[in-house]
């Protein structure tokens, strides 16, 4: 049975500094705001130092002024907590409240996220300032929402190497493995003589002569990650005490996976993202020629992919909290968007079912670090581009029917522990566990499917096709899943090829999943990924591959060209033995899309589509003008646009 649809109707949002702006100011930046069609403003995220500029001096008059203008012309306000900047006067009160680096240097006070989260002591400082401001503001009529810190990792802020962590982490390890025994026999100590008589003499994973061992480091993200989530609990359950009914959210980031943002987005209402598209292709982008090609839209698959990973975290709800207006400051390179670009990212935004896009930010920053970063408006208050895209998705999508989002036929399991397994030993060096996800998303994406994008004990019922491309840790649970539902299941390589403890299954791999597909992984090779290794005719291998024994009921359905199974098959489930090429992963999945009986088109090359509800949702990424009319069906009746596409063109149908 397929889970209920949700139907939400679409909102705009802006993040505001009102501190950043003389008072006068204010009256008509919230008039401008309502002209552009927005309904929703997120504030005071950074402005500790203005709220409480020394201890317990408390200067809420500004901030009292900024709600009222602000709600006077009927702005909903996210209020934030303001607890990714902690000011001068309390880092000075506790010095050792910083993180600490990998090379075991404290993080200085200078910038953002200089703050430890397993530190109490700063804890209970974020506890005193969430408090003071939900009592504040926690039943104002128009703050209908709470942003709690911000970016939760950014600037490399998840794993620090302080005294606090490893105390914590001593702590945590006896609660996990009760005795150092336990533990010994988890990790495999006796290798080198790491064996430990008691859980203070376990060290944090940093400044080994080489590397120290996996289990260890897997074990160290695991509570670095459970870290992040009693911070953020510590606020939620303040908020949901003094702001009783307004939603929580976080603003989560692109291709980040310090932290297991499943778990964190429990204590959440909302999940939301900051939606960069052109400083992630600059960051995480392909190769050279991919960036130059997309320099102007983004990667064609990268914010869908968040939009769905984010939706599946916040269970339905989700919003996009940050929206590139124009350049930003802080990649490589920091091209000009494409004109149209910015509206081509907000409606797909809301075609992946977001309830609000909120753009960052209101006007750009004439000083300090990202004084370079565009804004909807420029330093002298005059629209920028982004100003005139955002006014214009306004007016559009007031004139499109609510949507609703239902679950989809495909579900793609995402497993944060298991890319912290592939990071903690890759075993190649151009193996990257979050690259393999994308490709076999991107492949779905451009047989036009909508995707869900699942925790691995996720409910698989209702699917009609189950890919895991990365799930080397298979908990029981989900094995009982995977083993419990109706759908077509394919797996990537390395799936089920460590135990919990990081270990290599005594069964060999795929372990637990040898439930599900009868093979074991005998040996296993990383590639240069411009080696190639022929599979059939069809594509090939590059960067990994398997050499797998079959067992008695499991067919060979594609051999590599020294006669390797490549592609195997029990039933209905599916192992691909190798990271697979363009040609060949398509081929894969065409082949499944059809034996699943799931209707597929080919969107064609920049092209990319999403269905919500009776809603079709097409764009186009790249810079030359595309036509679309294969993805448009006689009787659609056409509601935003054209058939033929301009770079960053938008058409979106109701579907016949
Ligand atoms: C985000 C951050 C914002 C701003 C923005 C610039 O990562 O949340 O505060 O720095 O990037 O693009």
């Amino acid at each position: 049975m397929k889970a209920a649809s949700t139907t939400t109707r679409s909102a705009l949002g802006v993040c505001y500094y009102p501190e950043h702006w003389p008072q006068e100011m204010w009256a008509s930046d919230a008039a401008r705001m309502v002209e552009c069609g927005i309904s929703y403003v997120r504030i005071a995220e950074f402005a500790w130092s203005r709220i409480e500029p020394s201890r317990d001096d408390l200067q809420f008059e500004w901030l009292d002024q900024a709600i009222e203008v602000l709600t006077a012309v009927g702005l909903k306000i996210v209020m934030c907590t303001p607890t990714a900047t902690p000011p001068r006067w309390l880092v000075d009160s506790m010095p050792d409240m910083v993180a600490v680096d990998v090379n075991g240097n404290p993080r200085k006070f200078g910038s953002r996220r200089h703050y430890d989260f397993s530190h109490t002591g700063y804890r209970k400082e974020c506890a005193r300032i969430t408090e003071i401001l939900a009592k504040r503001y926690g039943r104002h009529e128009q703050v209908v929402a709470w942003q709690i810190d911000n970016e939760y990792g950014c600037h490399d802020t998840i794993l620090s190497y302080s005294e606090a962590a490893r105390s914590g982490f001593r702590d945590w390890l006896s609660q996990r493995y009760q005795s150092p025994d336990a533990l010994n026999k988890a990790w495999g100590t006796v290798f080198w003589s790491k064996e430990v008589s008691s859980f203070d003499e376990v060290d944090l994973p940093n400044l080994t002569v080489t590397e120290p061992n996996p289990t260890h480091v897997l074990d160290f993200h695991r509570y670095a990650s459970d870290q992040v989530v009693a911070f953020n609990r510590l606020q939620s359950t303040l908020l949901r005490k003094h702001s009783p009914g307004r939603d929580l959210v976080h603003n989560f980031m692109g291709k980040y996976t310090d932290f297991d943002h499943f778990s964190v987005s429990d204590d959440l209402d909302i999940a939301s993202w900051d939606s960069y598209p052109i400083g992630f292709l600059e960051q995480f982008g392909r190769d050279d020629a991919w960036k130059n090609w997309y320099m102007r839209a983004g990667d064609p698959d990268f914010q869908a992919f968040h939009h769905d990973l984010y939706r599946g975290c916040g269970r339905g709800r989700w919003w996009v909290m940050e929206q590139q207006p124009g350049p930003v400051n802080w990649a490589p390179y920091n091209p000009d968007p494409h004109p149209g670009a910015v509206r081509l990212w907000s409606h797909e935004a809301f075609a992946h079912g977001a309830e609000v896009v909120s753009y960052f930010r209101w006007r750009q920053a004439p000083f300090a670090q990202e004084q370079m970063h565009t804004g909807l408006n420029r330093p002298d208050g005059s629209a920028d581009r982004g100003y005139e895209e955002a006014m214009l998705v306004g007016k559009e999508i007031a004139g499109l029917p609510a949507a609703e989002t239902r679950q989809s036929d495909i579900a793609l399991i995402f497993d944060y522990p298991s890319i912290w397994a592939s990071e903690t030993q890759p075993q190649g060096a151009c193996y990257d566990g979050f690259a393999l996800v994308m490709q076999f998303y991107s492949a779905l994406r451009k047989f036009g499917q909508s995707v869900d994008i699942v925790k691995p004990e996720a409910s698989l019922q209702g699917y009609k096709l189950v890919i895991a491309p990365h799930l080397l840790i298979a908990s029981d649970r989900t094995v009982l899943n995977l083993k419990s539902t109706k759908a077509r299941i394919l797996f990537g390589p390395r799936s089920g090829s460590r135990t919990e403890h990081h270990q290599i299954p005594l069964t060999l791999p795929p372990g637990p999943l040898q439930d599900l597909i009868d093979i074991r992984v005998e040996r296993v090779e990383s590639i240069r990924p411009d080696v190639h290794i022929a599979v059939d005719t069809i594509g090939t291998f590059s960067r990994w591959a398997e050499q797998i024994q079959p067992g008695e009921d499991v067919e060979t359905v594609l051999e590599t060209i020294d006669a390797r199974p490549a592609l195997l098959r029990q039933g209905s489930v599916s192992y691909i033995a190798g990271w697979p090429d363009e040609p060949l992963l398509n081929h894969v999945i065409r082949e499944e899309l059809d034996a699943a009986e799931i209707e597929f088109v080919e969107t064609g090359d920049d092209l990319r589509l999403r269905d919500r509800g009776s809603l079709r949702t097409i764009v186009n990424y790249g810079p030359k003008p595309r036509d679309a009319g294969h993805l448009v069906g006689r009787n659609d009746e056409i509601l935003v646009g054209g058939t033929t596409l301009d770079a960053a063109g938008v058409l979106i149908l109701r579907r016949a």
